[in-house]
């Protein structure tokens, strides 16, 4: 739909400026010039008549469209737009800027170009006030079923006030229709995720524990726009470590090939051959023997390496199903066999230099270069990241893709995307590709995330903790007293794993992350915990007021969400902006704005049920006397947009904790 409108900026552009050249010869009229004139004027006809066109076709599918929710910010930045193009359709690319407001008495939204657009103009020589501009982009906003009336404010804002009307029948349609948010997509978008991405024999640590979540939930993101994504786990399961591992195999389990090592603790045992790797000089020798039938597939020791591959997969497997993820596994290993290739097509395009006996490749405005090929002749990290952005660009088709790594490694993927560039592979402007980094997992004591004697922590342990955590909570509060056996323990994971997934997700991805457990399960507060009890509590309140889903469901069709009082008024608006917070984070992919905007609907939802009685019940008795019914249907608005954010974040809401 958005290609559509930019269509229309196109027309509306050029019919303005051939209306110009018109309006030039016909003043003075110019003699001989008139064919050339009717010429222009016909050209102009054929214009305007496309736009109309595609105006139509636009409402049509706005119509269509009504299933999914408006984006209230995209639709006034449209509007503004238009009056932006009407009152000054000279200014090319005039600054659009249009933001919620947070005090209701500046209005709902503000539209804030003016100030930009008087500093452009200043730019250009004109001195122009901004109110000026203000009052010219008013005059001109079309008609439109949204805004009630605007006013100009300050240096010139230009505050809207939305119709309540509008909203509300937005409200409703929100009820009626669900939660849905799929944009006209004329063709699909594929989207790869590379996330969570451990390495084989080695232990998944609290890293990967971060990209996990903040993969998963943009997984689920992209799921939820209508986009068709592709969950790809690049596990680290090819390299030289596996020739060491394997010969300790040989020497520890000499029968591997018919019965399977019992191998419990792959870490140990990676220590142990590395230890051997390093003072060994005969093992040294046998380990790089094996690497070398690795590579050329030896099926005996393809078979050991598989079962490396399983032990390590199962433990994986144990934090995957604990953190309800789906991903697939493609590992280093599928890009062998055509890392050669890859190779070969820099050098055949003269972009391969030597240096000290390895192939090295410089990518424009880069410090360092790619390593593509060892001295020994082996390929790297660089290169195999190189044959996975090529697959995944040319078989995949994919049109955006995305790397959930520690910003640690940001320079190696700038490297890799300039590299593909460079080569042509991909342009920027039509492919999103992207490493999405994020900051370190610190402990309590700021310092790197250790347990107390040191080590690094293994992910199952700490899951394991947060269950027991959470289990201590809900014993404390004497849930366990309440709840039936299944309940207590469904309740224990959804606030564990809840709690573990929001922590992360809630802060800016950007940043370094202190883990508390403590700040985590507290139930006050921005966090899981808290929100998840405001969710059942609001889930609750049609059952205590004993309103069955049929009474609710016809309600909604019968009654209209009043929005008189402020606080109504701002719920509602908060409800609906849902959309634009998505759209924002789809720019960004900044998922902690999602946490702050549904502990935003949660403290806002707290102030309306405090101000407004939904119920109200006999002091004596206790019996239901009234109910309110578009207050009712509020809170269903509030309990289905909030299901929706703890879907887009992973987290399992349950019906009693
Ligand atoms: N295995 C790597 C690590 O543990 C992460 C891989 C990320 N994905 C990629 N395509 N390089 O650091």
């Amino acid at each position: 739909m958005s290609g559509m409108v930019e269509q229309m900026w196109v027309l509306e552009r050029e019919i303005h400026s051939l209306t110009a050249e018109i309006e030039c010869l016909k003043n003075p009229p110019s003699v001989g010039l008139s064919s050339h004139l009717d010429g222009l004027r016909e050209e102009n006809a054929k214009l305007k008549y496309r736009l109309n066109v595609l105006k139509r076709s636009l409402q049509e599918e706005r119509s269509q469209c009504s299933k999914t929710m408006m984006n209230i910010n995209q639709r006034l930045q449209e509007i503004f737009g238009e009056a932006i193009r009407e009152a000054f359709p000279d200014l090319e690319n005039a600054p659009l800027a249009v933001t919620p407001n947070q005090q209701a008495k500046f209005g709902d939204y503000q539209c804030n170009s003016a100030m930009a657009m008087a500093q452009m103009m200043k730019s250009k020589g004109l001195k122009v006030n901004p109110r000026e501009i203000a009052e010219k982009i008013q005059q001109k906003i079309p008609d439109n079923e949204l805004i009630e009336k605007t006013e100009i404010a300050g240096p010139g804002f230009i505050n809207v006030h939305l119709k309540r009307s509008f909203v509300s029948k937005l409200l409703t349609n929100l009820l009626l229709n669900g939660v849905g948010l799929h944009p006209a997509l004329t063709d699909l978008t594929i989207v790869i995720v590379d996330f969570s991405s451990p390495n084989i024999a080695k232990e998944m640590h609290v890293g990967h524990l971060r990209s996990t979540i903040i993969g998963d939930s943009m997984c689920r993101l992209f799921e939820f726009l209508g986009y068709e994504v592709l969950r790809l786990n690049h596990v680290g399961d090819w390299g030289t470590q596996f020739g060491m591992l394997i010969a300790h195999l040989q020497d520890k389990f000499p029968d591997y090939l018919s019965v399977s090592p019992p191998i419990v603790d792959l870490q140990a045992f990676y220590k142990e051959s590395k230890k051997r790797f390093d003072v060994d000089e005969d093992f040294k020798k046998r380990a790089y023997q094996c690497v070398v039938k690795l590579q050329s597939k030896d099926p005996a020791f393809i078979k050991g390496w598989n079962l490396i591959c399983d032990v390590s997969r199962k433990e994986f497997q144990k934090v995957y199903n604990c953190l309800d993820i789906q991903i697939i596994e493609r590992g280093e290993s599928f890009y062998q066999n055509m890392m050669t290739a890859v190779v070969k097509e820099f050098e055949a395009k003269g972009l391969v230099e030597m240096d000290e006996g390895r192939k090295i490749v410089f990518a424009p405005g880069q410090q360092i270069p790619l390593t593509v090929v060892k001295s020994d002749g082996g390929y790297t990290y660089d290169t195999s990241d190189l044959a996975a952005l090529r697959h995944r660009l040319f078989d995949e088709q994919a049109d955006i893709i995305i790397y959930v790594t520690d910003s640690g490694q940001s320079t190696h993927f700038q490297l890799v995307f300039a590299a593909a560039q460079m080569i042509g592979w991909y342009d920027p402007k039509v492919t999103r590709v992207e490493h999405a980094g994020f900051g370190v997992v610190l402990g309590e004591d700021k310092k790197k995330f250790k347990t107390r004697s040191g080590d690094t922590v293994r992910l199952m342990d700490l899951l394991d903790e947060g269950l027991k955590r959470s289990m201590d909570k809900l014993k404390e509060k004497e849930r366990d007293k309440v709840l039936t056996p299944e309940e207590l323990t469904k309740a224990q994971q959804s606030v564990a794993f809840g709690c573990i997934k929001y922590a992360d997700l809630s802060h800016n991805r950007i940043n370094d992350y202190m883990f508390s457990f403590d700040k985590m399960l507290d139930d006050r507060g921005n966090t899981a915990a808290y929100l998840l009890y405001a969710f059942t509590r609001i889930r609750s309140i049609a059952r205590l007021a004993n309103i069955d889903e049929v009474t609710l469901r016809k309600a909604v069709e019968t009654t209209e969400i009043v929005l008189e009082h402020d606080k109504e008024w701002k719920l509602g608006k908060c409800l609906l902006r849902f959309p634009e917070i998505l759209q924002k984070i789809l720019e960004d992919l900044l998922l902690h704005t999602l946490c702050d905007y549904l502990y935003e609907l949660a403290t806002t939802f707290t102030e309306f049920y405090d101000s407004c009685y939904c119920v109200e019940k006999d002091r004596q008795t206790g019996d239901v006397v009234k109910v309110n019914m578009w207050r009712m249907l509020l809170c269903e608005a509030t309990a289905a947009i909030m299901a929706k954010c703890f879907d887009i974040l992973s987290i399992k809401p349950v019906s009693r904790m």
